[in-house]
C-alpha cells in the first residue's frame, strides 16, 4: 500500500512539477524485497516556495485523505440511492407517502453527502495551492549545485520490525521527516521501569497545581488558509509584560525554509479575524514547532542547530544566544510525527523548561529547567520514554506529559515524568486530535489550558488537575 501510493505519488509529482525531474526505481534486495526509490533535485531555499518534502508529505496526505473520503462518498451515494428507491417503491405501492423515519433517513444522507463534497472540494483546493507552490524553475534546477534529495522505500508487504525501519532513506536537506514518522510510532510502554512507577506524592506549592486527571474536547479558534500553516505553533503568554497581556497571542506557521515570520494578536477576538496587529520579522529562522513566549520574549530554536534564543520583542533584538548541550536536532530525536521537532520549549507553573534527547541518554526524552533571563540550564532530568515513540509533550507543574498519538483522533496522555520525584507513571487520559495531525501541543498555566495546532487547525482544550 505504502509503496503503491509512494508510485502515485512520484506520477503525480512528475506530472504537477515537470521541472523538478525527479529519478524513480525499483530494485529488488538480497533478501528478495522490493525497493522503491526516487530523488528529487533540492530548491533553492526560496521563501516564496514549500520544500519539496514538505508539500510532497503533504500532497500525500491529502491525497490520502480524499481517496477515504471518496470510497466514503460512494457507499454514501449507493446508501441513498438505495434508501429513495425503497421510499418511492414503498409510496407508490401503498400510495402514502414514505414512513418519516425514512424521509428523516434520506434527509440525514443527502446532508451528509453534502457536506462530503464540500470537503472534496476543499481539499481539490489544497490539492492545487501545494502543486503552484512548486515553483523552482528547469533552469536554476539544471546547474544547481545543491544535493539531492532521496529517500526508498520498502514494499510494505515485507514490512518489518517498524523501529528497524522498514524505510531506508536519506536527505540533505528535505523534510521527510513525516515520511518516516509513519513508522517510528511505537509503544514506548517497555521503556518505563516498573520499578520507577511508583506513585508520586507531589506536595508542590504553587497555585493551583496537581496531577493532570482530564482534558476536555478541542474548541478551534482559528484555522490557517495555507499550505505554510499546515504545521505551526500559537502561544500565549502567562506572564506578560506591558505592553503585552494574557489576551495577547502569537503565531508562527512554520511550514516552509525560513521561517521568521511572528504574527502578534491583541486578543482573541483579533486573532479569530485574522488580522494581526504586528508582524515580527525574526534575525534568526525558527526550527519547527517548539518556541514559547514568556515574560516579554520570544524563546526558540535557531534553524539548523542545538543553538536556543531568547527574542525580545519590546526591543525586536536578540537577547541570549545559548547552545543546549549535546542536544540532537534537525531530526535525531524529534517526535514520532517528524518535523525536526527535536527540541521543544515549555513553560509551566514553576517556568521554563526545555524538552530534548542527547546520544547519552540513547534517544530517552531528557527535560532541563532553564534560567529565562539567561538560558542557563539549573537541572537536568533524563526520563526513561524514548522521545521518537511519542507525538508531543508539555509540562504542568514540574510533571511532563506525553501523548502517544498524533494523529489518531482518539488519542491518549500516556505518561507524565515528575521531576519532583524523579519518577515516571504510566497513564491512560482521552486526548482527541480532532484534525488528526496534531503538530504542536503546549500548555498555558495561566489559564489552566492546552493549545495545539492540529492540521491548519488552533484548537484549545480546558483540563482538570487534581487536587493535592
Ligand atoms: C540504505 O541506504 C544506504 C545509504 O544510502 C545504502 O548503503 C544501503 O545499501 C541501503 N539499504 C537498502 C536495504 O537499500
Ligand atoms: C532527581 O534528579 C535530580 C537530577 O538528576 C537530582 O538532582 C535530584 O536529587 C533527584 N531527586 C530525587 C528526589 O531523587
Amino acid at each position: 500500500m505504502i509503496a503503491t501510493s509512494l508510485l502515485t505519488l512520484a506520477s503525480f509529482f512528475l506530472a504537477a512539477s515537470g521541472q523538478l525531474s525527479p529519478t524513480f526505481s525499483r530494485t529488488l534486495s538480497r533478501d528478495g524485497r522490493c525497493i522503491y526509490s526516487f530523488t528529487v533535485a533540492s530548491p533553492h531555499e526560496e521563501a516564496s516556495c514549500s520544500e519539496p518534502g514538505e508539500a510532497l508529505a503533504a500532497v500525500r496526505e491529502l491525497q490520502r485523505d480524499r481517496a477515504a473520503q471518496q470510497r466514503q462518498l460512494e457507499s454514501l451515494s449507493d446508501r441513498l440511492r438505495l434508501l429513495e428507491a425503497k421510499s418511492q417503491g414503498e409510496s407508490l405501492s401503498l400510495s402514502l407517502s414514505p414512513a418519516p423515519g425514512q424521509q428523516g433517513d434520506v434527509r440525514r444522507l443527502q446532508m451528509e453527502k453534502l457536506d462530503l463534497l464540500r470537503r472534496l472540494e476543499s481539499m481539490k483546493q489544497e490539492n492545487m495551492q501545494l502543486r503552484a507552490r512548486q515553483c523552482p524553475s528547469a533552469e536554476t534546477l539544471q546547474d544547481s549545485h545543491q544535493g539531492r534529495q532521496s529517500f526508498s522505500s520498502l514494499s510494505s508487504r515485507q514490512k518489518t520490525q517498524p523501529d528497524q525501519g522498514a524505510y531506508n532513506w536519506s536527505f540533505e536537506n528535505a523534510g521527510y521527516q513525516e515520511l518516516k514518522s509513519e513508522i517510528t510510532e511505537i509503544p514506548a510502554s517497555r521503556l518505563i521501569q516498573r520499578s520507577n512507577a511508583g506513585s508520586p506524592a507531589t506536595t508542590l506549592h504553587s497555585s493551583g497545581c496537581g496531577m493532570l486527571e482530564w482534558v476536555g474536547e478541542p474548541v478551534t479558534f482559528q484555522k490557517a488558509d495555507n499550505i505554510a500553516g499546515k504545521y505551526g505553533v500559537w502561544m500565549k503568554d502567562p506572564e506578560p509584560v506591558p505592553p503585552y497581556t494574557r489576551e495577547s497571542i502569537w503565531r508562527i506557521n512554520t511550514v516552509g525554509t525560513d521561517i521568521r515570520q511572528l504574527y502578534e494578536y491583541h486578543d482573541l477576538d483579533q486573532f479569530m479575524r485574522g488580522h494581526p496587529n504586528k508582524v515580527y520579522v525574526l534575525p534568526e529562522p525558527v526550527e519547527s514547532t517548539g518556541s514559547v513566549i514568556y515574560r516579554g520574549s520570544l524563546y526558540y530554536q535557531k534553524r539548523r542547530s542545538r543553538t536556543l534564543l531568547r527574542y525580545d520583542m519590546k526591543t525586536e533584538t536578540i537577547l541570549v544566544r545559548k547552545d543546549l548541550p549535546n542536544a540532537g536536532y534537525r531530526g535525531v530525536y524529534p517526535y514520532s510525527w517528524g518535523g525536526y521537532t527535536d527540541i521543544d520549549f515549555a513553560v509551566d507553573e514553576l517556568g521554563l523548561w526545555v524538552t530534548y534527547s542527547t546520544n547519552q541518554a540513547q534517544g530517552a526524552i531528557v527535560i532541563s529547567k532553564l534560567n529565562p533571563n539567561t538560558l542557563e540550564t539549573q537541572q537536568t532530568w533524563t526520563t526513561s520514554i524514548r522521545k521518537r515513540s511519542v507525538a508531543n509533550s508539555f509540562m504542568i507543574c514540574g510533571t511532563l506529559y506525553t501523548l502517544n498519538s498524533y494523529s489518531n483522533h482518539n488519542a491518549i496522555i500516556n505518561f507524565a515524568y515528575n521531576t519532583n520525584t524523579n519518577s515516571s507513571k504510566v497513564l491512560n487520559i482521552p486526548f482527541e486530535n480532532r484534525y488528526r495531525y496534531n503538530s504542536m501541543t503546549d500548555y498555558n498555566p495561566a489559564e489552566k489550558k492546552i493549545l495545539v495546532w492540529d492540521n491548519f487547525n488552533m484548537v484549545m482544550y480546558d483540563i482538570r488537575l487534581s487536587k493535592v
